[in-house]
């Protein structure tokens, strides 16, 4: 009996497998839907250098590295080679202004925010059935590498991580725990999940260490940082094709099904920091306590710990609160029951997981 048992997990492990490569595979963009948004890119990088004409606007976030699904949002980054230039909150102003003149798009400029930013947004239309939404930035440089460093991730092993990743966006979203305005935690937060996990819980890991590795040739400090963070990480992908060879042959199932065990379970929630660069830290080296003495919002603010791989001194999963790590848990617990209860058909557990 153990030995039938034995089988029909390995045949349901294959079959999940083979359904999320497929699932995931119907989530990606068109190609023409990426046409499009290159073209609306190049629209608003003319626009913008009406105004200041040393400036590029570059993509970021899921366009950018690799993560994308249908539909998302555009991220954008404006950057201005020249020397003197305004600052960010008088450019959101006046970018905002020239797109609210020139464009059709709606315009929501929002100068004070931690972040500055002109919020834009398009309404359905035939050739785009669920409009655009798009957020401009100004000389968000770490964003940029951030999302490089994500991508470079995502090219290591394409098959396992982007699957886990899309299938894990998608499913957050399906479940409503993807809100860091509602509590829960942002896509980069996630996919900073997998990769942590990839890295620095499964063994043999499924994915080098990029920012520990040796560079191929010295790297002077001013090189390898940016605004006093260290950004340096191996990014010579073909270089990193030939040499790293991952002994881990779990297949993409198991890597989720484990990837949910873990988050349940065995992660130290309330003592432990996750950091894609050192490994598990403790919140109390890094001063994020969540004590009951620490009265008012900043107690919430340390809930769940997710070290940004490049600004070390900031929690990405800060918007996480009490309420939105138990729903988080409680998710997490939810599709390691379903992944374990095995129907006899895969298709059936991925659409439960996702319902
Ligand atoms: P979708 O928009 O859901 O498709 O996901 P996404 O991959 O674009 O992720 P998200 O919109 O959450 O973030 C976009 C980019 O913004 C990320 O790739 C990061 O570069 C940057 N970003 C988002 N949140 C943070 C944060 O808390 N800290 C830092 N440093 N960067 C962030
Ligand atoms: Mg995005």
């Amino acid at each position: 009996q153990q030995q039938r048992r034995l089988v029909s997990r390995q045949r349901f492990v294959q079959d999940f497998s083979q359904c999320l490569f497929e699932f995931v595979v119907q989530l990606l963009p068109t190609t023409e839907e990426m046409a499009v948004k290159e073209d609306v890119r190049k629209l608003l990088e003319r626009l913008i250098r009406t105004i200041e004409p040393d400036s590029r606007l570059l993509s970021f976030g899921s366009s950018a590295n690799g993560f994308s699904l249908k539909n998302s949002d555009m991220d954008l980054c404006c950057l201005i080679d020249s020397g003197e230039r305004l600052n960010a909150a008088d450019l959101v102003t006046m970018v905002g202004d020239l797109l609210e003149r020139e464009t059709k798009f709606h315009v929501k400029p929002l100068p004070h925010a931690r972040i500055p930013i002109v919020k834009l947004s398009l309404d359905p239309s035939s050739a785009l059935p669920f409009g655009i939404a798009c957020d401009i930035g100004f000389e968000n440089r770490l964003a940029l590498e951030n999302t490089r460093l994500l991508m470079c991730y995502a090219s290591v092993d394409p098959a396992r991580v982007r699957t886990m990743v899309l299938f894990l966006k998608v499913w957050s979203k399906r479940r409503k725990i993807n809100s860091p305005y509602k509590g829960t935690l942002s896509s980069y937060g996630y996919v900073l999940l997998v990769i942590y996990f990839l890295v620095h819980v499964k063994n043999p890991p499924v994915l080098p260490n990029l920012q520990q590795m040796p560079p191929l040739r010295p790297i002077s400090e001013e090189e390898s940082h940016l605004n006093g963070y260290n950004i340096w990480f191996f990014d010579d992908i073909e270089l990193l094709r030939q040499r790293w060879k991952s002994s881990n042959t779990d297949t993409v199932a198991e890597l989720l099904i484990d990837f949910f065990k873990f988050y349940s379970r065995d992660f130290a929630y309330n003592t432990g920091v996750a950091s894609i660069r050192a490994g598990l830290l403790k919140k109390e080296e890094k001063g994020w306590q969540t004590e009951q003495s620490d009265f008012g919002t900043s107690r919430e603010r340390n809930r769940l710990c997710i070290e940004d791989p490049f600004e070390t001194n900031f929690n990405v999963a800060r918007c996480v609160t009490k309420d939105g790590l138990y729903t988080i848990r409680g998710e997490f617990m939810r599709a390691s029951r379903i992944l374990q209860m095995r129907p006899d058909r895969a298709i059936l557990a991925l659409a439960q997981l996702c319902e």
